[in-house]
């Protein structure tokens, strides 16, 4: 052999035994995030006879969410009586696809029964009742899943966005320190839990400022683990600035962030509120045209993606509220795959965003 081929031979063995060493390259976001953070998404239970969109969700993400199916109504539509069999069949495919499960939520000021807070009379129940029903559902749901469930909601949206607390029939029936009251419940129920509290338009100061102050306030107490991002944004609002003061914010006081559910609404000056559309303020941005949906969405999940991976060593997940377009709860194109389940522009920018972090 001559020296050349030698050498050649060598430096193809080298680059074998390198490339063995590193694995292959990712091709799933799943592959891709490993070492940053979990990939998840929100599943209905209809989603399951969708072999093309289930399929697409187990091969790409590794965190599963039920997107109605473990709220109150879903799981105890009437006084003691429990129904999981929906919430059940999306944990058996989680659990056949190799997902965690996130479990989404124990309470909630929407899709909660009116029973829950009237009396045998009919009018408001008593604050014991209420108390007693609570634990109750909370005990019930948290044994049925013992050990299958990575990760709780415990309350959903208990803020406005000054930071004061907004109406819940919760809080009427329970008092102001419902919250403490909800996470003790929780922690009783199950001492190993990994608790959270979830809400959306947390860029706004005045109510990040009072999450990270609840939060830090229950962390003393062994109460709560987690904060959830819902991340409902748009393609302008919040701002890099506004967005990166959160995660900064919440990772000063020591709280896994999971970014609990990202869409981007493409349409013109409209966001998320957490229920429903709003028209975006002047100082929310988000007035102008978008000229080009598909690209500014590709862009927008590329530098929120980046944003995430800077604070890798708190975001523990980032989870997609919704498999494809069609399936959103929004209107317009907010995820990254299509009406047809197809990758989009943004699919890739956030598996080449992934790729380049690892
Ligand atoms: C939404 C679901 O996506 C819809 O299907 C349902 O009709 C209403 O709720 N914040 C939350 C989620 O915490 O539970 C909401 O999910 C979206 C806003």
């Amino acid at each position: 052999m001559k020296l050349t081929q030698l050498t050649v031979a060598l430096a193809a063995c080298l680059l074998a035994s390198c490339a063995s060493l590193v694995g292959p390259e990712p091709a799933t976001l799943r592959d891709a995030a490993k070492g940053s953070f979990k990939m998840g998404v929100a599943l209905p239970y209809r989603v399951l006879r969708d072999a093309q969109a289930s399929g697409n969700a187990g091969r790409e993400f590794n965190r599963l969410v039920c997107e109605n199916e473990m709220k109150f109504e879903s799981l105890q539509p009437r006084e003691g009586q429990f129904t999981f069999e929906q919430a059940d069949a999306l944990v058996k495919f989680a659990e056949e696809h190799d997902m965690e499960i996130h479990f989404h939520t124990l309470v909630w000021h929407a899709q909660t029964p009116q029973w829950v807070f009237r009396g045998p009379d009919g009018q408001q129940a008593s604050k014991e009742l209420v108390l007693q029903r609570l634990k109750t559902h909370i005990k019930t749901v948290m044994e049925h899943y013992k050990g299958k469930i990575a990760t709780w909601d415990v309350v959903n949206e208990a803020y406005n966005q000054d930071g004061s607390l907004r109406f819940s029939p919760w809080r009427s029936a329970l008092g102001d320190d419902y919250l403490r009251i909800c996470f003790q419940a929780a922690r009783e129920a199950d001492p190993k839990a990994v608790l959270i509290y979830n809400d959306f338009d947390m860029p706004h100061k005045g109510k990040r400022e009072a999450v990270a102050k609840m939060f830090a306030d229950f962390k003393k107490e062994g109460i709560i683990d987690g904060l959830g991002l819902q991340t409902h944004w748009n393609a302008t609002w919040p701002t890099m600035e506004d967005a990166e003061a959160t995660l900064k914010a919440f990772s000063d006081v020591g709280a896994k962030i999971y970014i609990s559910e990202m869409d981007i609404n493409t349409q013109q000056g409209m966001r998320n509120s957490g229920l429903g559309l709003v028209r975006t303020s002047e100082a929310e941005g988000g007035q102008g045209a978008i000229a080009d949906p598909d690209q500014a969405l590709a862009d927008r999940y590329a530098q929120l993606f980046g944003l995430f991976l800077k604070y890798k060593k708190n975001v523990e997940a980032v989870t997609l509220w919704g498999i494809a377009d069609h399936y959103s709860w929004i209107h317009g194109q907010p995820l990254i795959f299509d009406s047809k389940n197809e990758k989009k522009k943004a699919y890739f920018s956030v598996l080449e965003t992934l790729k380049k972090n690892r």
